[in-house]
């Protein structure tokens, strides 16, 4: 890892981010996978930010990405800030558990701060954010509509002391509310693979489904 490149994703790589992407989050979360098909028409969105659009690459060989939609949270009051969302964060398979995600995100973070933003609230499995400094929304007093914390959407402040604690309510950008049809007709695009089951939907299940009181 030591000689891992971290750059800014270039025109002619989008077909082997979005191969990456597949072989990352296949089966996964689901049966199958639809991040590759989020790459794809996340880079034409109105909420994509370009500047933090990063791959990972060892030895000419694209082995992860991060990509970042602005989203909003907004308080009783009606006062709107621009947060951060990233997603999809992958890394190939067998490059995974050496470092290289955190190396994406840190780099990144270090790019949002110099573009202005304060914070970052994304949905992920705690374990793999914790150690990047995220913290359960409920500290933030950041829920979602109805006052819900969800156990899953985690919080990062960029800038400490930027969210001061009144109660926001998030407001993911639409860009991550894809079509799934759509995005399994994209899929007839790449090489047939089988989906099966993991254990680990079953965690995606129990994490996303589950608040924090
Ligand atoms: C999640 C993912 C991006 C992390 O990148 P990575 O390069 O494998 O992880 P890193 O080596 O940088 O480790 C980052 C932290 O996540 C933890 N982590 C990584 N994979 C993990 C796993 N499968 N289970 C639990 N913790 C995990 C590591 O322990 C590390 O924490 P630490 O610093 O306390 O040790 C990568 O594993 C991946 O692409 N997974 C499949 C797709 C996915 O789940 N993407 C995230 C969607 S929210």
């Amino acid at each position: 890892m030591e000689k891992l490149i971290i750059r800014n994703e270039k025109a002619s790589d989008k077909a082997e981010v979005e191969a990456m992407l597949r072989n990352a989050f296949w089966d996964v979360y689901m049966p199958g996978c639809s991040e590759h098909y989020l790459a794809h028409v996340m880079r034409e969105h109105k909420d994509f930010i370009p500047e933090l659009d990063l791959v990972a690459e060892l030895d000419g060989k694209i082995i992860g990405s991060i990509m970042y939609a602005r989203s909003v949270l907004k308080d009783g009051s009606g006062n709107e800030k621009d947060v951060l969302t990233f997603g999809p964060l992958g890394i190939l398979p067998e490059f995974q558990r050496k470092g290289a995600g955190k190396a994406l995100m840190e780099r990144s973070f270090a790019a949002a701060l110099e573009m202005g933003y304060e914070a970052v609230v994304i949905f992920g499995n705690p374990g793999n954010y914790v150690s990047s400094g995220f913290k359960s929304c409920k500290k933030y007093n950041v829920c979602l509509e109805g006052d819900v914390f969800p156990t899953a959407m985690l919080v990062k402040e960029l800038k400490p002391g930027a969210l001061d604690g009144r109660k926001q309510f998030y407001c993911e950008s639409p860009v991550y509310n894809i079509d799934i049809s759509a995005a399994e007709e994209f899929d007839k695009l790449f090489e047939p693979r089988e989906k099966g089951y993991r254990p680990s939907q079953e965690k995606f299940f129990i994490y996303s489904h589950s608040l924090v009181q």
